[in-house]
């Protein structure tokens, strides 16, 4: 099947050195498309010339780029990863820059910073991978100082619509592939609220926004649907005639100019008591 390079359903973001390379490509290829929202996330945070930030779940290391320019020469931001191969990659492309950033390799659910250190601490697309995302919440609020912000930003697959004549069978069958199985939380989106609210985040605000593409081979690029329907039909929940009949309407909605497929992200940003 045509794609875009890279492919989502290549990657195993719990173990991203598997294939850092795909990875890093398919980090500026979404970073890219959804520029606005990542940086409407940031903007949460509240920060200004001089403060501290710390992003967990860096990936290669683009936001914290953003959060550089935030804080200034004389701001401090930490920017940590589990895979060390995406750490190198941050480093290597920010090295001649000159930024207050240090790249670091940690679990987000065991950082090893001192409480209360950070004036703000950032996590996106990166929960929904995690074994344990309350534990990533609190970890996130231990770090960061009494009155400081905590912003979080993660996709909801059960809100994965794609416009393919109907919510058909073959389309939830590839939906619940992604939240059941390609996903470790594929609902983590609409379970942010409630996460910051149970480990004691205040002033809490909630932005569900939606984002489209209406490209097919770009939308198979950055959500993995081809996989998830291979996937779906090997679980048994389909047919491979359904999925391949399936398949070849939507490429033709798509060349025809009458495909979309859409998602809502969560943005959840809170004060620390
Ligand atoms: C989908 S990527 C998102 C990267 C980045 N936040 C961005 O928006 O471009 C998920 C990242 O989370 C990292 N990750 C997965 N589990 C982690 C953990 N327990 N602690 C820290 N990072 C983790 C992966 O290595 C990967 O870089």
């Amino acid at each position: 099947m045509d794609g875009y390079e890279p492919d989502e359903s290549r990657l195993d973001w719990r173990n991203v050195d598997s294939d850092p390379a795909t990875a890093g490509r398919y980090l500026d290829l979404v970073a890219n498309l959804i520029d606005e929202i990542r940086a409407r996330a940031t903007s949460r945070l509240g920060l200004e010339p001089g403060g501290s930030v710390l992003e967990v779940g860096c990936g290669n290391g683009l936001e914290a780029e953003r959060l550089a320019a935030l804080v200034g020469s004389a701001g401090r931001v930490v920017a940590t990863d589990l895979s060390g191969e995406m750490i190198l990659q941050a480093q290597a492309r920010t090295r001649s820059l000159g930024l207050p950033i240090r790249f670091e390799v940690a679990d987000a659910q065991a950082l090893p910073y001192r409480d209360g250190e950070f004036d703000a601490a950032r996590v996106e697309r990166m929960l929904q991978h995690v074994p344990d995302p309350a534990l990533v919440v609190r970890e996130l609020i231990r770090v960061v100082r009494p009155g400081g912000r905590v912003c979080a930003f993660e996709p909801d697959w059960e809100t994965m619509v794609l416009a393919t004549g109907g919510d058909n069978e073959v389309q939830r069958a590839l939906r619940r592939h992604k939240v059941d199985i390609r996903t470790a939380h594929g609902g983590i989106g609409r379970e942010l609220p409630h996460l910051f609210v149970t480990a004691g985040c205040q002033d809490i605000s909630v932005e569900p926004i939606a984002h489209s593409v209406r490209d097919l081979a770009l939308a198979d690029s950055i959500l993995g649907l081809s996989a998830s329907l291979e996937g779906a039909v090997a679980e048994g929940w389909v047919s491979e005639e359904a999925a391949r009949v399936w398949w070849d309407q939507t490429q033709a909605r798509s060349a025809a100019g009458g495909f979309f497929a859409s998602m809502i992200g969560v943005i959840v940003a809170g004060r620390v008591p």
